[in-house]
């Protein structure tokens, strides 16, 4: 039999549109949190899974999905907000590159020296199994690679698209939600990132640790640094482009 083919999304509404659209359905779950739609698209396996949102969530998600499914690809997909100011909303961006972006280390302030969160240092808690917090090694930040097949695939159906533009980027992770346009700018600028959310560099990291083929394709719902107002409908639109993406990667196969 055929390894299937995982799509998750954190947020109902960033997962039951493509659950809709899978033949042959049957639901499991795993804890309180985590659904797996196990179906198919044009007869290949695909299996949708609702994550839960943040960073926890979507490692475990991804682990259990791993150990239990086997899949042969990974995509995680959903809303983002913009760190780039040439992004619009409904815009889709294709993780190039994904990136913790609340992986840091603190400059040496003692008492009543204050928090200066412009000179905190990325931090690469894989850069060795030893004290991340010692380790001059571990002052970078560790950037995950889409993988090129899906991300060819990807590229290969941009034109389906007709909401807005779909680029490649550098998609930054964190259990935070960034109101601060210069922090945000600083992201931008230190990180490279064009959006922001709460998952890809957890399952980047789970997916690499089992070696899974993985991209994330992210739309923004909202982008502080261009006044884009949030729109949920957003979710929707990431879904059906991340539909066709995945026809073109089976019948690339
Ligand atoms: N900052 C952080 N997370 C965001 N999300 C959408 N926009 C943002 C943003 N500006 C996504 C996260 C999480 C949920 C809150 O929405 O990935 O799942």
């Amino acid at each position: 039999t055929k390894q299937p083919i995982l799509i998750q999304g954190p947020m109902p509404i960033e997962a039951e549109t493509f659950a809709e659209r899978l033949e042959n359905v049957e639901i499991e779950e795993s804890g309180s949190t985590y659904k797996f739609y196990i179906g198919t698209v044009d007869d290949y396996p695909v299996i949708v899974s609702k994550t839960g949102k943040g960073m926890e969530n979507a490692a475990a998600a991804t682990a259990i999905a791993i150990e239990k499914y086997n899949p042969a690809a990974i995509i995680n997909q959903g809303t983002s907000g913009g760190h780039d100011p040439e992004l619009n909303v409904f815009d889709i961006v294709l993780g190039e590159r994904t990136v913790n972006i609340g992986s840091l280390k603190t400059g040496d302030r003692a008492a009543g020296e204050g928090i200066e969160p412009t000179e905190w240092k990325p931090m690469d808690v894989m850069a060795s199994e030893g004290s991340a917090g010692e380790d001059p090694n571990a002052e970078k930040a560790r950037y995950y690679e889409g993988d090129p097949e899906l991300l060819a695939a990807a590229q290969a159906v941009k034109d389906t698209y007709t909401k807005g533009k779909v680029v490649e980027g550098t998609i930054g992770s964190a259990d935070v939600w960034n109101n601060e346009v210069d922090r945000i700018q600083w992201f931008h600028e230190n990180f490279g990132t064009s959006v922001e959310e709460m998952e890809s560099a957890s399952v980047a990291m789970i997916s690499k640790a089992y070696d899974v083929p993985y991209l994330a394709i992210r739309v923004l719902s909202n982008n502080k640094t261009n006044d884009g107002a949030y729109n949920a409908d957003t979710a929707i639109a990431n879904q059906e482009y991340v539909y066709e993406v995945v026809k073109q990667y089976i019948s690339a196969m």
